[in-house]
């Protein structure tokens, strides 16, 4: 395959057991991300959204890399050379696909596999947990070929690190590994590639047996919060809640019943069994 591929093929997909195995899919140009794959994947994300039998979206990349960022080639070079348009357009295409995920209605799993690079940062931080294997390898690469890191990759990195070790990663353009990935707050976890699968399974199990309700409020409130005073963002607290109560308020009374009453499971040892409510 070549960089003929088409735009359909740039993104690819399966549903398994609720879970949306989503993959960058140009694994021979490392999974960069051209104005083909961002439009490609905001139709994929629009048609995977409500579906019912999708309860978690992993996104992950086919072959070698997760994502070598953003195509210098077909994003910057041959966009820049339409103008000034054509620019902006590409950077709403991919930027809006970033902010689509970030806000999605289904809880998301970034799942590492290999290369992840600068504007990669971008998908990375909208995922709302994120895990890789050992042997990945992270880089603000933008500084070795002389650009900022933008596209927020600057502003992932502050969120999600240390001052001292973000201004590091920026300015010396060192890549570091799953593991320091890991300890610098990149990702979650850092695991053995042949166990990263196994383990990213794992953890949409878990996350299928919450209420999807709660789940959206409770992913929303805690990126909302992060940029709040204290005071705000109690009260936001109090609307989100009550929000999330008018959606689904019998989710929330029959996850009280079965611990009060029927005394069936413990909230603090686990999810209560939604399976026995219609929402
Ligand atoms: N933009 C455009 N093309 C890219 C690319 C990118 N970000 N990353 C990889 N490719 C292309 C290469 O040009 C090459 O194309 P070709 O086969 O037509 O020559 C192909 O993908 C394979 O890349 P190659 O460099 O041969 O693979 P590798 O496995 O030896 O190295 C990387 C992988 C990721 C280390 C290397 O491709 C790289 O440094 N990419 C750029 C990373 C980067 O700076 N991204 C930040 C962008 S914001």
């Amino acid at each position: 395959m070549t960089t003929e591929r088409s735009e359909a093929e740039t993104v690819a997909y399966t549903v398994e057991n609720r879970i949306a195995w989503v993959r960058f899919n140009r694994p021979e140009k490392r999974n960069c991300m051209s104005p083909k794959l961002n439009r490609q994947m905001m139709r994929v994300l629009d048609e995977l959204e409500f579906r019912d039998d999708v309860g978690v979206l992993v996104l992950t990349g086919e072959g070698s890399a997760w994502s070598a960022g953003m195509d210098l080639k077909e994003y910057f070079r041959e966009t820049e050379a339409q103008g000034l348009g054509a620019t902006r357009q590409a950077q709403r295409e991919s930027y809006g696909w970033w902010r689509r995920l970030r806000w999605y209605q289904k809880p998301t799993v970034a799942m590492v596999n290999g290369w992840c690079f600068g504007g990669g940062y971008g998908p990375l931080f909208s995922c709302d947990l994120a895990f890789a294997s050992d042997d990945a390898t992270f880089g603000l690469s933008e500084i070795n070929w002389g650009i900022l890191p933008g596209g927020g990759a600057s502003k992932v990195v502050v969120d999600l690190m240390p001052l001292r070790q973000a201004l590091y990663h920026a300015m010396m353009g060192e890549n570091i590994d799953g593991r320091t990935a890991a300890e610098w707050g990149l990702v979650n976890e850092s695991v053995p590639a042949d166990q990263l699968k196994a383990r990213v399974t794992a953890v949409c199990e878990v996350l299928l047996e919450k209420n999807p309700i709660a789940l959206k409020a409770t992913k929303d409130a805690i990126r909302r919060v992060k940029e709040m005073t204290y005071d705000n963002a109690e009260d936001y607290l109090v609307r989100a809640q009550e929000a999330a109560n008018s959606f689904d308020n019998d989710g929330r009374k029959e996850g009280i019943r079965q611990f009060i009453d029927e005394k069936s499971y413990k909230p603090g040892l686990g999810a209560y069994d939604k399976s026995r409510h219609t929402q």
